[in-house]
């Protein structure tokens, strides 16, 4: 819509989580918690998009910078932490003549989901509200504000739990820290709000009293589960949200054609793409930028991070990272393919092999205890048991370059840089330090004699 905004606050000090890292840049699901608030507000269509930034401000801008390749987000800088209503504040001089709606979240909520949202600005609109407060229902408030209502069911204020009085305190109702204000009546409420309380802080929560009171309608509504709405603050609300974020995943996944074999041991991450009757064996973590084809046999007891795989391809038993995996791919059992790997259609990497940058044409196999490393290995090749590029000399790395249809025999060392051409043979047990044409055959290797063996 071309009248809606948002803020995120992301500015507050994280201390329960104890840690040097800013408490927005912790992960969940293989993303940052400010990722997660960001990608769920960037569904619903918006104008202008503000981060309030203020601890670790500069690891914070870096990574709003990543992400502003892709969704447009104006960082603005809290100096001082003088509570949520100031940090809100600060964006007031970006945004005082705009006219609209204005949904603000916190930057520690990544459970919430663009549907609520959605829902949310929807029914704020829908009953002309100035200020719509998304509300929980929670068996335990502590902690929270909670919303005191009117005689008419309006809100006529939040109380935070320090300063509520015993009847307050037993009220259920919470404050999600989410809200949609009308922009014109936010900004007069917000310069109005005051440090009175015990904490000093400016508290946003205030403008819904200032608004009431000034004739504003300000409602609140329970959209959704108080699991939703939760607000990170510490490691073990962390792993609480991994948990949930994970089981969406795989519940999405599922849906949507993927067999999980065991859901309770497979962790994947929430940008990872899988086709159609995909199967997911037991212990397996698919982590990062990840998408696999259709008809996939992935695991058990595999590690797949950053990579592309295609369809019909199968992994077990491995792991693969930052990798480009075509279709028709066998790899494993207990292989390692590293970054920079192109594995084209048909290739298969097996047991105890390892290959690092390097380009596999189809059809190539590269069976057993290999180490291929900087290579360009033509179509039709077949790499012995237990051949080693030799690519380092201990200060460079040199490339190896192998042509269609060369059979290299078993325990083979190839010294780079080093090129062997079209249908090659090389001898098991050679060391090739040179360069060979297409269609020799290479042996390098001492001649085996054979003596009388003296009687002892
Ligand atoms: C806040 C709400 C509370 C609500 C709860 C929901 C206030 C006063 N209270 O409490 O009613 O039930 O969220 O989780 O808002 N922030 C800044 N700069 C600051 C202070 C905070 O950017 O100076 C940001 C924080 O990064 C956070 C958000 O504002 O994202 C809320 O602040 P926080 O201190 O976490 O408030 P709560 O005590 O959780
Ligand atoms: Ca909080």
């Amino acid at each position: 819509m071309n009248n809606v905004y948002g803020v995120i606050l992301g500015a507050g000090e994280g201390t329960r989580m104890k840690s040097c890292l800013p408490k927005v840049l912790h992960k969940v699901a293989g993303k940052e918690l400010i990722s997660h608030v960001i990608g769920c507000l960037n569904h619903v269509k918006m104008q202008k998009l503000f981060v309030v930034i203020g601890n670790g401000s500069e690891l914070v801008s870096k990574h709003l910078e990543e992400l502003n390749k892709k969704i447009n987000i104006a960082p603005v800088l809290q100096e001082k932490r003088l509570g949520s209503g100031h940090a809100l504040l600060q964006v007031k001089k970006y945004a005082a003549g705009l006219k609209g709606h204005l949904i603000v979240m916190c930057g520690d909520t990544p459970l919430v989901k663009q549907t609520t949202i959605k829902q949310l600005l929807r029914y704020h609109i829908k009953n002309k509200n100035f200020a719509t407060v998304l509300s929980g229902i929670a068996e335990n408030p502590y902690g929270y504000g909670r919303i005191v209502r009117n005689s008419s069911g309006n809100v006529s204020c939040i109380v935070e739990e320090k300063s509520a009085d015993a009847e307050q305190k037993l009220i259920k109702e919470i404050n999600s820290g989410i809200y949609c204000f009308d922009l014109q009546a936010l900004w007069q409420a917000l310069s109005k709000v005051k440090n009175n309380n015990s904490k000093k802080e400016y508290y946003l929560t205030d403008v819904i009293s200032i608004l009431n009171k000034s004739g504003y309608k300000t409602d609140a509504v329970s959209l959704t589960t108080e699991e939703e709405i939760l607000g990170i603050n510490d490691r073990k609300q962390l792993a609480y949200a991994e948990k949930i974020l994970r089981n969406r995943k795989l519940e999405e996944l599922m849906a949507g054609g993927v067999t999980v074999t065991d859901p309770s041991s497979t962790y994947i991450d929430n940008d990872v793409i899988i086709g159609q009757d995909t199967v997911i064996k037991p212990n397996t973590l698919i982590e990062g930028k990840v998408k696999i084809g259709k008809n996939c046999i992935i695991g058990p007891n595999t590690c797949i991070s950053d990579s592309l795989i295609g369809d019909n391809t199968a992994v077990l038993y491995s792991y693969v990272e930052k990798a480009d995996i075509r279709n028709n791919i066998k790899i494993g059992p207990f292989s390692h393919i590293r970054p920079g790997t192109v594995l084209k259609d048909n290739v298969k990497v097996g047991n105890f092999s390892e290959v690092k940058k390097s380009v596999i044409d189809q059809g190539s196999k590269i069976n057993h205890l290999s180490y291929i490393g900087d290579a360009a290995i033509g179509k039709g090749v077949n790499i012995g048991a237990g051949t080693i590029t030799c690519n380092y000399d201990g200060t460079k790395k040199y490339r190896t370059i192998i042509h269609d249809d060369v059979f290299v025999g078993s325990n083979v060392n190839l010294v780079a840089p080093v090129k062997i051409g079209k249908k090659v043979l090389i001898a098991a047990g050679s060391t090739i330090t040179e360069n060979v044409l297409p269609n020799k055959l290479t042996i390098a290797r001492a001649r085996q004699i054979i003596k009388v063996r003296k009687k002892k």
